[in-house]
């Protein structure tokens, strides 16, 4: 049960919620305690794509499962989900967060075994599985093609997998890196890390996009779509590109200087080294890549999408849809979200437990961050709408400010929107 594991996670962290943690166990903490949410997100984007789950039925294998909630939420769906786990303390989390649950359709298996192993191949049914989701985990495997030998061989002919994977080119992350929360680490190779970290922290392996590409081609995954496909990279200019990258390129250097102190003579000087090269290979992409290419590479912080084994056609579902969030700490907010003609609309309906709080509220689109309200004082109803000039996927943020170090983000499922003649 959910419950169970939260108390569990709690006993772990030593507190009786995230409100009590700060720095990196905060964000350790909130990407363990929202692992069902952040499962439903990709459910409704991957439903957003045609790809639908009701009917039952389908099979999923979900790589790198750690606790549970791509698994579970999938079962509850309908779905036969297994989740595969090389870790030992998180199967046991996956499956006290599974203790209980009861499946109508579906059902729930978590499997300990690493996925890159002939184990994995004994324990699991071949050409079966028609969603394989590795939502955060190829950055952790270092022999990634035994893992797509293993996928391809467990995967059904018109298998779909789902991935998504940090980049760390993404000067976000350049500026502090998304597992350990230290600046530049994202640029230093691997190889490196144990030792500049005093064995801290074991090894990332980012990679570039076009890495993965080649891998998902390989084992015949050659149809592979990112969740920004629209006609978006004509409404672009790359002189915009280049002054956002320059900008979040100066607020990394900021942040090397202001992190200096706390770095080791070591450290330091392999980051030098590194930012040299990170730099003059900015300034080479800046003449040869397109806007929508530079972006990928230096803005976008995770790649997301889906890599097909045979012609998969999108056939977008969804225009409009309703939910309540179903976090536990910003519980009572609701809101209905719609696209309609040219236009995204947004009606939230909030609790006044938040009647001291401000709201921020935002489009998001893979290019720009439209807002709508910025520090506006708390009101029962709010509605927003906004014009829509290009196809792609929207997603709204509201921002919910308790003061200035207490914000909560949520961010609603998203729709797309196709403008018409686009395609
Ligand atoms: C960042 S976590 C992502 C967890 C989960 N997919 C999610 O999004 O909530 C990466 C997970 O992959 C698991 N993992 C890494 N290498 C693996 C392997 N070779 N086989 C199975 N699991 C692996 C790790 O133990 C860890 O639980």
């Amino acid at each position: 049960m959910y419950k169970d594991f939260i108390e569990a996670l709690n006993k772990k962290y030593n507190c009786s919620g995230e409100n009590d943690l700060s720095g990196m166990d905060l964000q350790h903490y909130k990407f363990a305690s929202t692992t069902r949410q952040r499962a439903l997100n990709a459910i409704e984007t991957l439903e957003t794509c045609g790809f639908m789950l009701d009917g039952g039925g389908i099979r999923i294998l979900d790589i790198g499962c750690a606790y549970g909630g791509f698994s579970i939420e999938t079962a509850k769906r309908g779905a036969v989900s297994y989740g595969i786990e090389i870790n030992q303390k998180l199967y046991d989390y996956a499956n006290l967060n599974n203790k209980d649950e009861v499946y109508e359709n579906g059902n729930c298996i978590f499997i300990l075994a690493d996925a890159t192993s002939p184990k994995f191949l004994e324990k699991l049914p071949h050409n079966y599985f028609d969603l394989i989701i590795v939502n955060d985990v190829f950055e952790h495997v270092y022999d990634t093609v035994q893992l797509l030998k293993n996928i391809s061989k467990v995967a059904s002919d018109k298998c779909v997998i789902y991935y998504q994977i940090p980049n760390g080119n993404c000067l976000r992350f350049v500026a502090k890196e998304g597992h350990t929360g230290l600046c530049g680490l994202s640029i230093i190779p691997p190889l490196f890390w144990c030792a500049l970290t005093k064995d801290k922290y074991s090894s990332i392996y980012y990679r570039q996009y076009e890495y993965y590409l080649a891998l998902f081609s390989y084992f015949g995954f050659d149809n592979v779509a990112p969740f920004n496909f629209s006609d978006w990279s004509n409404y672009i200019s790359k002189d915009k590109v280049i002054e956002r990258i320059s900008h979040e390129y100066e607020v990394v250097k900021q942040t090397i200087s202001d992190n200096k102190s706390s770095f080791s003579n070591a450290y330091s000087s392999k980051l030098n080294k590194e930012l040299f090269l990170f730099e003059s290979q900015l300034n080479y992409d800046f003449n040869e890549l397109t806007p929508l290419d530079l972006t990928w590479k230096y803005l976008t912080t995770f790649w997301t999408g889906l890599a097909m084994k045979k012609d998969f056609k999108f056939n977008f579902m969804k225009s409009t849809s309703k939910r309540s969030f179903r976090s536990d700490d910003i519980e009572g907010i609701e809101f209905l979200l719609k696209c309609d003609d040219n236009k995204m609309l947004i009606d939230i309906i909030c609790d006044s437990k938040y009647e001291n709080c401000k709201f921020d509220i935002y489009l998001k689109s893979m290019i720009e961050s439209i807002s709508c309200y910025s520090h506006v004082n708390y009101s029962e109803q709010m509605h927003c709408e906004w014009n829509l000039t290009y196809s792609g996927i929207y997603f709204v943020l509201i921002r919910v400010i308790e003061n200035e170090e207490k914000k909560n983000n949520i961010f609603t499922y998203p729709l797309y929107y196709c403008k018409e003649n686009s395609f």
